[in-house]
């Protein structure tokens, strides 16, 4: 039976190539290997777990034995595990290089030792850095400017040299920012739908006008299965979409779907360190194999609603409502001003 390892099976995109990956390989065995940390969740692929489909594996890439142990007789391995969430990149930079680099170079190892036929190594476009006009193509040199994505590009760098040392059978892929459900509610999508839910103010970073591109989870997944049987070995593919947003038309669209205006519940909060004005990439190379983003975020936007209204007791530390204490009429201030978090994507 075919053995197909996905990392990061437990987060947000992970989740959703388990999906595909379920649906597209009824036969295969299907093994996630995630350090459920903060942002990897049981439930995003509990239905797959209990019908026996997914077999989870609690424990750390970084740990080379036990990736040796997950990936040993895969035909695929198709690797998602990251911190990835910017704006902790700042605070914790560490950690990042920690899991994104030397926790990548340690499944690529187990896999070159495993002698694993394929490897779908999923990366963002945030590596090209800031891209103001135009599109990034594959062959262009990376200029990533924040700690996330510095360690998402050095990662790359260390599979550069599998595939030319050892020919590894590794493919790249570099995606667009994502939306979909069960995407942890610090990325700036669900957190807007999150605090318009709990009648929290929305944060914007700076002035607002950080662009960015985003591309369905769904149709993503579909990305990366599609490349994964099509793929050239030591090719890079990006994957993206023409639905681009300012941080303020995200804010607007959410706000306008709420019935709300905009001026009335958000405010403008101090800016990252570094903030990409915007970033962009062509995704041609893809299209000529035939493939094309589906979903339009305007469109999927009542359903994203829909499940964050359903499933916010998951999150419910971060939108409990702040504790009131007598007499503390700052507290109660702050609880009419509602918290002012910082807006991430
Ligand atoms: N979300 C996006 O918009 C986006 C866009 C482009 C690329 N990506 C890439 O997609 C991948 C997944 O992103 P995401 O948004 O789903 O992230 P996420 O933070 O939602 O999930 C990451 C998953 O990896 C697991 N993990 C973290 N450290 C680990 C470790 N050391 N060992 C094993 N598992 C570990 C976590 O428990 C979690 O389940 C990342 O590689 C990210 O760089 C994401």
């Amino acid at each position: 039976m075919r053995k197909i390892v996905i990392t990061g099976g437990a987060g947000f995109a992970g989740s959703h190539i388990v999906d595909e990956v379920c649906q597209q390989f009824p036969e295969a065995r299907i093994v996630v290997l995630d350090k459920m940390t903060y942002a990897g969740d049981v439930r995003n692929i509990s239905h797959h777990v209990f019908s026996q489909r997914v077999q989870l594996l609690v424990g750390d890439i970084i740990d080379l034995e036990l990736c040796r142990r997950a990936v040993k007789g895969a035909s695929l391995v198709i690797h998602a595990a990251a911190e990835s969430h910017v704006d902790n990149s700042f605070g914790n930079s560490l950690e990042f290089t920690r899991t994104n680099v030397l926790g990548t170079h340690s499944l690529m190892e187990a896999c070159r030792q495993e002698k694993v036929p394929k490897v779908v190594h999923v990366s963002t476009d945030e590596v090209y850095g800031e891209v103001m006009s135009g599109a990034a193509v594959e062959n262009d040199v990376l200029r990533p400017t924040n700690p996330y994505s510095s360690s998402k590009a050095a990662a790359e760098m260390i599979l550069r040299g599998y595939v030319q040392s050892y020919h590894e059978p590794i493919v790249i892929i570099r995606a667009n920012n994502l939306y979909g459900v069960r995407q942890f509610p610090e990325k700036i999508i669900p957190r807007f739908i999150c605090h318009m839910l709990t009648g929290r103010r929305l944060p914007l970073h700076g002035n607002g006008s950080n662009r960015r591109h985003y591309l369905s989870a769904k149709n993503f997944a579909e990305a990366v299965v599609f490349i994964a049987d099509q793929g050239v070995v030591g090719e890079t593919y990006n994957i993206g979409t023409s639905e681009e947003y300012s941080n303020l038309q995200v804010a607007e669209l959410v706000c306008a779907f709420f019935g709300k205006s905009l001026d009335d519940v958000s405010d403008f909060v101090a800016d990252r360190p570094f903030n990409d004005g915007r970033y962009s990439i062509s995704w041609g190379k893809l299209a000529q194999m035939g493939w094309t983003p589906k979903n339009r975020l305007v469109e999927d936007l009542g359903m994203l609603v829909e499940w964050y209204r359903n499933h916010l007791d998951r999150y419910g530390e971060l939108f409990a409502p702040p504790p009131l204490l007598d007499n503390s009429l700052a507290l109660l201030q702050g609880a009419a001003d509602g918290y002012v978090v910082e807006a991430g994507s």
